[in-house]
């Protein structure tokens, strides 16, 4: 294939990446970005596979066929509510194969057109050390990320003396051995830039509280792009130059708009202070507080809902890990033919991964104009008769206004204890994923359903059924 064939084959597939993310940026729109998605890898590799420098087909194609297995495979068995750390995975995958092309660059330069070893062009040494120092920490950082959100390790921050200061003296040392890698081409300096920047991805995820990953894996996923963007780079290839800087400025957008949601600096994100702050939640964050709450039962909430003028659903992770979307569905529906307005109340991090819950109530069918954005529907819970919480916590605890302790504080809330009553659906006390315990379960207006999100949504539809 000549090289403007190729050159035009490359930039259709990164408008159609363009396209794809254009697409998933609204629900309407999402499986149309998809498709674009897929048609754009399709030109990618095949225009790849075309190239003319490939010597052998068989090495890629067992590739293809073991990676395109497991991928299968994980993607069939993959929970909804495992998704970020398998987000997480994979991007450790990308940076570790950062750090494999730049060494495999540096010990075979000539296979990549860029002089030979000991006499490689500074301007491809550059690429190099920055694509290896950013694989690397996106590697060690992901997989941090990933220990975390799995259990593997303590959600809660760790912090010790000093480590602003050892993160800014290692982050001034990797400085230090990109000029004496490029000015002296010593092998040494790699392999040092490579333990360095290993390092510095542990420290600077360490000390992230497990409540504000999200920001961390959007952020890892941006990191991700711009090691892809280096390897580009290092491989002469602008398909991968192009498709890096989407990944990494994306993702980067991404973790800002998160932490505007959450009210968190971005800045302090990328020096890996954020959470630091928080303590231990207060008494009870386990559900070992002994004070009194309102229970009900599925008839009282079925009840209370038929009888609302207004009710507004707020889903958390818990609807997810029941799978209670379409149950709650049914329930709705039943609300809705009997006259009362119903709406859904989304918060921008409830659930495990950003859009978590559009999702989950696209899958059932709910119409997205029922479905508003927590700034949208904030100031109409004082109006509103019943919230019905299902499976949702931190999202609507107040500690993140009143606690400046709380790791939690500064993340907005849904405002939901303004509205009349408040039904939490969980199945007992425990705390949301930040481990606090949520003042709103004690007060007058609550009352707490206890089971689990889907049975008891079958149980409400039954008696909504029998009211
Ligand atoms: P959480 O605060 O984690 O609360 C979920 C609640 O669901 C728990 O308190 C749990 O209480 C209940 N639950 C679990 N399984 C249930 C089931 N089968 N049936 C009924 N209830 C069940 O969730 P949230 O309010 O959605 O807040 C999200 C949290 O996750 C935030 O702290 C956010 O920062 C963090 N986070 C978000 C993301 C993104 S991007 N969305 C990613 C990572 C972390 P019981 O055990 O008592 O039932």
């Amino acid at each position: 294939m000549s090289s403007d064939l190729s050159a035009l084959l490359y930039l259709a597939a990164s408008v159609c990446f363009i396209m794809a993310l254009r697409g998933l940026s609204h629900p309407t729109t999402s499986r149309q970005g998809n498709i674009f998605g897929m048609v754009g890898m399709a030109l990618a590799i095949g225009t790849t596979l075309a190239a003319p420098g490939i010597v052998s087909f068989g090495t890629i194609l067992l590739g293809l066929l073991i990676g395109g297995a497991i991928g299968t495979v994980i993607a069939l068995r993959i929970q909804m509510t495992a998704l970020p750390q398998l987000v997480a995975a994979f991007h450790s995958l990308v940076g570790l194969a950062a750090v494999c092309v730049a060494l495999a660059t540096f010990y075979k330069p000539e296979a990549y057109g860029i002089g030979i070893v000991g006499d490689i062009q500074v301007s491809s040494l550059i690429e190099l050390a920055i694509g290896t120092a950013v694989g690397a920490i996106t590697f060690t950082g992901s997989v941090v990320a990933f220990a975390k959100l799995q259990g593997l390790v303590s959600g809660r921050p760790l912090v010790f003396k000093f480590q602003h200061t050892l993160n800014a003296a290692l982050g001034a040392s990797v400085v230090v051995l990109l000029v004496l890698l490029c000015t002296t081409q010593d092998p040494i300096y790699l392999w040092v830039l490579v333990a360095v920047t290993l390092l510095l991805g542990f420290l600077l995820i360490l000390p992230i509280g497990g409540a504000d990953m999200p920001v961390v894996v959007s952020m890892l996923n941006s990191y991700s792009g711009w090691a892809a963007c280096g390897i580009g780079f290092t491989l002469q290839n602008n398909l991968l130059i192009i498709t890096g800087a989407l990944v990494g400025s994306s993702g980067a957008i991404l973790s800002y708009i998160m932490c505007k949601a959450m009210n968190r600096s971005f800045i302090s994100v990328i020096l890996g202070g954020f959470g630091a702050e928080g303590e231990a939640g207060p008494a009870g964050a386990d559900g070992d507080d002994d004070r009194m709450v309102k229970s009900g039962s599925g008839d009282d909430a079925a009840f209370l809902m038929k009888n609302a003028g207004s009710v507004v659903i707020v889903p958390g992770y818990g609807m997810a890990v029941a799978q209670a979307q379409h149950t709650l569905r049914e329930m709705v529906d039943l609300l809705k033919a009997d006259g009362v307005k119903v709406r859904y109340a989304i918060h921008p991090v409830a659930g495990r991964m950003p859009g978590h819950m559009n999702v989950l109530l696209a899958e059932a069918s709910v119409p997205y104009d029922e479905v508003f954005e927590m700034d949208e529907i904030n100031r109409d819970f004082k109006s509103t008769d019943v919230v019905f919480v299902i499976g949702a916590n931190d999202i609507t605890n107040p500690a993140a206004k009143t606690d400046p302790k709380s790791p939690i504080y500064g993340m907005p809330i849904l405002e939901v204890d303004g509205a009349q009553t408040v039904l939490f659906l969980k199945r007992g006390m425990s705390a949301g994923y930040a481990g606090v315990q949520n003042e709103l379960f004690f007060r007058d207006n609550t009352m707490m359903l206890f089971g689990d999100a889907k049975q008891m949504c079958e149980k409400i539809v039954k008696a909504l059924e029998h009211l």
